[in-house]
């Protein structure tokens, strides 16, 4: 694809797209004041966001946070959350830059690992990008996912 390039997550991205983007992964059911409220409280968080940008829109997008262990003296493991790209911009390559974008960043902070979980059907992505099958994903439902914004 030409011309694509990958930034930080800006404000104005949500005007020009990207909770649709975000919605082919999963329903976001947010108003553009409520996400840029939660924008600002990942930021606090330390959840940082990414996007490739064609033209100024987003299509694609991917999120890391950055945890410091106790284990490895230290060492920092690098988690990757909800990465998509957009269904027409599929098999160009964007996704597997956008994923060295996040190494190359988890790299510099002096990561020494990046993990995440993934559909079944994602597996042959995240190996072309050059991670591997490793243990098992546990998941433990607390709330119904429609019932968690007005918690
Ligand atoms: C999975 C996803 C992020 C891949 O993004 P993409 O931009 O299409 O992937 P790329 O074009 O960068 O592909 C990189 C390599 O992975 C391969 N690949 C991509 N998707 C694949 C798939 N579904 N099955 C097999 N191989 C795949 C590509 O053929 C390419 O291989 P190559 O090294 O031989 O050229 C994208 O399809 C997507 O958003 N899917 C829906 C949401 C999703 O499943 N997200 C991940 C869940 S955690």
């Amino acid at each position: 694809l030409p011309d694509f390039h990958i930034r930080p997550l800006f404000g104005r991205d949500f005007d020009r797209g990207f909770l649709e983007l975000v919605s082919q992964l999963s329903p976001v059911n947010l108003d553009i004041d409520a996400a840029r409220a939660i924008f600002i409280t990942r930021l606090q968080a330390r959840v940082y966001t990414w996007v490739a940008l064609l033209k100024d829109r987003p299509i694609a997008t991917a999120s890391m946070f950055i945890e410091p262990k106790w284990i490895h003296a230290g060492g920092k493991v690098a988690h990757v959350e909800d990465v998509v790209v957009d269904s027409e911009y599929r098999k160009h390559g964007v996704g597997r830059l956008l994923i060295h974008a996040l190494e190359r960043e988890a790299r510099a902070k002096g990561c020494y690992k990046m993990i995440l979980d993934c559909s079944a059907e994602a597996v042959a992505f995240y190996e072309r990008c050059s991670f591997r099958a490793h243990e098992t994903a546990m998941r433990l439902n607390l709330a119904r996912v429609t019932d968690v914004a007005e918690r």
